[in-house]
């Protein structure tokens, strides 16, 4: 029998990087980990049987490392600022390595002119790593992640309470993918690239979700009566630079701001939901309930109390004293390139065809 080739997943401790690293060792694959540093993230990769490479992933010399003796590839840029700069070092020391396989994490809203740099970049990324016809690529692009709603969780627990800045609360607007689903799709493209070479799947959830959907889910997951409030673009800035665990940068939140924007205008609904996550994951899509769900199972620091109602209180005031910056002197701060004219998804008719639902672009494969 021969050897099964070695793949490379980066970002290995982050969300979907981890999940991938673990659904790849239960398939017997041998997995480097790429991580920042050792913590109790590396502890389950190591403990899974995957070979751990602590390393900074905008070091060359450091990915040259990574990749020696590996054969495929997971590509997943840190949500940061530099995408482009990683995509560059990681597709360098790719093509040097002459691997022969990798599966990339590009982004739904992904579009030539968006507004977002860090979008823009996205794109390029996916037209550099694809230029060496000996390497195959599979393009993964989900949406706006289940996780993403998982970070104002404690607030909804304790205070009832589901706040983000997505528009009206009755409109159907995203169906999201758990990390474990968006990990089953790449995961699946790792282990067969020949059926999956060249194609682009966008995992999303089983259904598109309003707001309020959302928060009656959190309510129903968690025992109690969950509502949803549309917060502003300027709290929900003051949110992102005054709350741990976040530690977004400015560069992060002007981006994430746009993100918001195209979530109000419905560019996540856009041919949404697909069937990538069962078709090429191999099993149905998590519902958001159950995501919910599950993360309370295994974060105790989520059950209500009288003394965490109390400290959520005081997170939330935190949030009202932070001092808020503006996004458009932040972007002119940092000099960012910018298109002449900015074009939101919807609005690029190159964008639309290749999210349209009679060109979808997938392989109808099932994963083994
Ligand atoms: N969230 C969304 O809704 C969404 C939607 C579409 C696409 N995406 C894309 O998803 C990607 C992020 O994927 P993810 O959420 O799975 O990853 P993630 O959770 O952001 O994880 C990134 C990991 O990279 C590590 N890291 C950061 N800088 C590093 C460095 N210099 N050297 C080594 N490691 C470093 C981080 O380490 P520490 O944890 O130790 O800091 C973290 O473990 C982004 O490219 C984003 O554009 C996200």
């Amino acid at each position: 029998m021969s050897t099964p080739p070695k793949v490379l997943v980066t970002s290995a401790g982050g969300k979907t990087g981890l999940q991938t690293t673990l659904q790849l060792r239960e398939k017997g694959f041998p997995v480097r980990a790429f991580v920042r540093r050792r913590d109790h993230r590396s502890e389950i990769l190591k403990r899974a049987g995957a070979e751990i490479f602590v390393g900074d992933q905008y070091s060359l010399g450091d990915m040259r490392a990574a990749m020696q003796g590996v054969q495929r590839a997971y590509q997943c840029a840190p949500t940061a600022p530099n995408g482009l700069y990683f995509n560059a070092v990681f597709t360098a020391a790719a093509y040097e390595a002459r691997l022969e396989h990798v599966v990339t994490l590009s982004q739904w809203l992904s579009s030539a002119n968006h507004p977002s740099l860090f979008t823009r970049e996205v794109y390029l990324s996916d037209i550099l790593i694809g230029m060496r016809k000996e390497m195959s690529v599979t393009t993964v692009n989900p949406g706006w992640f289940a996780d993403n709603y998982l970070m104002v969780l404690d607030m909804a627990v304790q205070l009832g309470v589901f706040t983000m800045p997505l528009g009206a609360g009755n409109v159907k607007k995203n169906a999201a993918p758990s990390n474990e689903d968006i990990a089953r799709v790449v995961t699946a493209s790792l282990l067969d690239p020949g059926s999956h070479a060249g194609q682009t799947y966008r995992p999303t959830g089983p259904q598109l979700l309003s707001p309020d959907d959302i928060a009656q889910a959190m309510g129903r997951a968690t025992g109690r009566r969950v509502r949803y409030i549309d917060i502003s673009e300027r709290m929900m800035i003051k949110s992102l630079r005054a709350l741990p665990p976040s530690n977004y940068s400015v560069a992060a939140v002007t981006q994430l701001a746009l993100y918001a924007d195209e979530y109000r205008r419905g560019a996540f609904a856009v041919n949404a939901p697909t069937d990538h996550v069962e078709r090429v994951g191999g099993q149905e899509p998590e519902p958001f309930e159950s995501i919910v769900r599950r993360t309370v199972s295994y974060r105790p620091e989520l059950t209500r109390s009288p003394v965490r109602s109390l400290g959520a209180m005081a997170r939330f005031l935190k949030i009202l004293a932070a001092r808020p910056f503006d996004l458009r002197d932040a972007e002119k701060a940092r000099d960012y390139v910018r298109p002449q004219t900015p074009v939101f998804s919807q609005d690029d008719p190159a964008w639309l065809a290749s999210h349209h639902p009679e060109k979808p672009r997938v392989a109808t494969v099932v994963a083994a």
